[in-house]
């Protein structure tokens, strides 16, 4: 209904006519019972009774954040395991690039047809037949979005020093957002094959930071390798499993999907393109879904690979189209049960944003408006 009668609507309400012209004279309306209401009017009277237009969805949560802390929104699923999700730091030159790439060529390339077709941000790869997820992102990067949204994307990160330069600024940079976010560390002692390597002096610097090598006494894992050559690479990775199986990392695949955008951009063919990192239950193409500010439903889906899939686990990075508009790196994505709430809640949080950015003003809302009455 767009519009109702005085008359109607104190009928729809079990209310005596007379009451909702009281009403609406208090709120400086002066209304006859054949008075035509329009659509604005009917809610205010609605809410002032504690009723809900028929209409309109019931939103109760637009903060992303809070369906991430809460599991109360979904059935108790089973908890498996699932791959850590890695980032790797360190300072500028020491070989972080180079390590992704050795990584990725080594493992990736490996057995699968056709290699990487794109590039998504993020991929994943198979050790001893278990998947480790890393994030392409700079570690720093992540760690600070991280940090602003007070939120785990990263399981660990892998902190690489150079042998031949041992620990500067940024290395110590990154133990601290490390630490920070309660991420634990493996070092990557890198350039093992240059002449000038010197691995123990990487190890008595890094003492003096807290990381202590496991040969010391302490409990940091320190693997030697060379990111160029490709030495130690594996020894590296089964170090990644095996602080994972400590953590004891764990997700329900059958809930509906939760994650964080690692990047996001305007395609011209396809329109905007995100990065999405599946943290926990399963993403399915046609999915409903608000990312950041914006909602939509999953389109299309491709994998780290390049290949198109139909659904994306824990701990899985892929790339999705059909969202409206294009979110940002950091922001946070829910899966809704249907495509009229996630729209409620996606186009609510987008009036919301660009409230708050044309005004820090206190808005004037109905319930404070009533509190005066
Ligand atoms: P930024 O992204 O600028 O912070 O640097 P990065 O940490 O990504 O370092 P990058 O991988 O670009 O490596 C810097 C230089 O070190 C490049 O010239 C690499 O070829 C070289 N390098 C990286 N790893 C090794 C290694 O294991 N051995 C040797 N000899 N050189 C390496
Ligand atoms: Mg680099």
């Amino acid at each position: 209904f767009e519009s109702l009668t005085v008359g109607e609507l104190a009928k729809k309400l079990g209310r005596e006519p007379s009451e909702i012209i009281k009403k609406l004279f208090m709120l400086g309306v002066m209304a006859t019972i054949n008075q035509e209401l329009d659509k604005d009017a009917i809610e205010l009277i609605c809410t002032d009774y504690g009723v809900e237009v028929e209409e309109e969805i019931r939103i109760d949560k637009t903060d992303l954040e809070t369906y991430f802390e809460s599991d109360e929104e979904q059935p108790a699923g089973e908890l498996k395991e699932r791959p850590p999700v890695v980032t790797i730091m360190g300072h500028v030159d020491h070989g972080k690039t180079t390590l992704l790439d050795s990584i990725r060529n080594t493992k990736v390339t490996a057995g699968e047809a056709g290699g990487i077709t794109q590039h998504i941000g993020a991929y994943q790869v198979v050790e001893n037949g278990k998947k480790i997820t890393f994030l392409d992102t700079p570690g720093h990067a992540a760690f600070t979005t991280m940090r602003a949204r007070g939120a785990k994307v990263t399981d660990l990160t892998i902190l690489v020093v150079a042998a031949d330069d041992g620990v500067m600024p940024q290395t110590v940079e990154a133990i601290n957002h490390a630490k920070a976010a309660e991420v634990p560390i493996i070092v990557a002692v890198n350039k093992m094959d240059k002449e000038a390597a010197n691995p123990d002096r990487v190890m008595q610097e890094l003492t003096e930071h807290g990381l202590v090598p496991e040969a010391w006494g302490g409990d940091t894992i320190f693997a030697p390798i060379s990111a160029l050559k490709g030495d130690g690479i594996d020894n590296l990775l089964d170090m990644v499993l095996l602080v994972a199986e400590v953590a004891e990392l764990k997700a329900d695949a059958k809930r509906k999907a939760i994650g964080t955008v690692i990047e996001a951009q305007l395609d011209k063919g396809r329109g905007s393109v995100a990065t999405l990192l599946v943290q926990d239950g399963t993403l399915n193409v046609g999915d409903p879904i608000v990312v950041g500010n914006t909602f939509g439903r999953v389109r299309a889906m491709v994998n780290d690979i390049g290949r198109r899939v139909k659904e994306a686990g824990p701990s899985t990075p892929v790339e999705i189209t059909g969202l409206n508009d294009v979110p940002q790196a950091g922001d946070r994505f829910v899966v809704f049960e249907d495509e009229k709430t996630a729209r409620a809640v996606g186009e609510s949080r987008a009036t919301t944003a660009i409230q708050e950015q044309r005004s820090e003003k206190t808005r004037v809302t109905l319930d404070n408006l009533f509190d005066q009455m």
